[in-house]
């Protein structure tokens, strides 16, 4: 069965300095939540300095983007070869700011997955759709294609992690409801059965992410598809992430 995973996205925020001092701070707090998986997803800048840190802890190692090739002549990318080789376990991939700002689309997010899957990285692949397209009613046909192309011909989608990530949510403060979130979280693991067969899709983590904290996690959590979060501002502060993985531990 799966377990929850809580995963900190810090974005492009903080220098080395900064990575370790959070970086010890949540590993300080967060040493006693065993059962789930604690991920934290500094800029690559401090990759290697908060692999340090975090060494030997409960605490696992995330990147924020990837390229699809192992090497090569791709100026100011980053490979999941060295990803892999510098400590990281997870990968976030197809992030709504990386679709939005940096032109990606479902085809790289699709190349990503396969890649970082093949070098032994755990993707954590976003998906969400935006404020006009859920007012327009077509969340599931943009979340549904987000999910299939994303996955098109990925083999060991079992050990792909999936964030619903609405866009309309993300920094805004606007968090979904746990209704609205459980909704989408279901349909995924329904794309997921059919793919998959129902014991897989089981297995399969779905986290929610967009303006979580820790007052508004519990309810959140409470849902039966929402396995976990992923983070972005509440997990630059060391009080507030603890506060999340300590919602989660205790009710999943
Ligand atoms: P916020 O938690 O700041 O809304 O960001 C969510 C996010 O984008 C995590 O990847």
């Amino acid at each position: 069965m799966r377990k929850w995973i809580v995963a900190g996205n810090w974005k492009m925020h903080n220098t080395v300095a900064e990575s370790i001092a959070l970086a010890e701070a949540i590993k300080n707090g967060a040493a006693k939540f065993q059962g789930g998986k604690i991920v934290l997803a500094p800029p690559f800048t401090a990759l290697f300095h908060v692999s340090e840190v975090i060494k030997g802890t409960n605490l696992l190692l995330g990147a924020q983007n990837v390229h699809n090739e192992e090497k090569g002549a791709f100026t100011g990318e980053i490979s999941p070869v060295m990803l892999k080789d510098i400590g990281c376990t997870y990968v976030i991939i197809g992030h709504s700011e990386r679709r939005k700002y940096f032109h990606e689309q479902d085809n790289n997010v699709n190349l990503k997955v396969k890649k970082a899957l093949t070098t032994g990285l755990i993707p954590i692949m976003c998906v969400g759709e935006t404020d006009e397209e859920r007012l327009k009613g077509i969340t599931n046909d943009v979340v549904g294609r987000q999910v299939k192309q994303g996955l098109k011909e990925v083999e060991k989608i079992d050990s792909v992690v999936i964030a619903y990530e609405p866009v309309w949510a993300i920094g805004t403060g606007k968090v979904a409801t746990a209704a609205q979130a459980q909704e989408v979280h279901a349909f995924i693991r329904g794309i997921l059965k059919n793919i998959l067969g129902s014991n897989a899709a089981d297995d399969v983590c779905i986290l929610y992410g967009g303006s979580v904290t820790k007052n508004n996690i519990g309810d959140l959590i409470s849902m039966a598809d929402i396995d976990g979060a992923l983070v972005g501002g509440a997990s630059l502060k060391a009080d507030e992430f603890i506060g999340i993985i300590k919602e989660i531990a205790g009710k999943k």
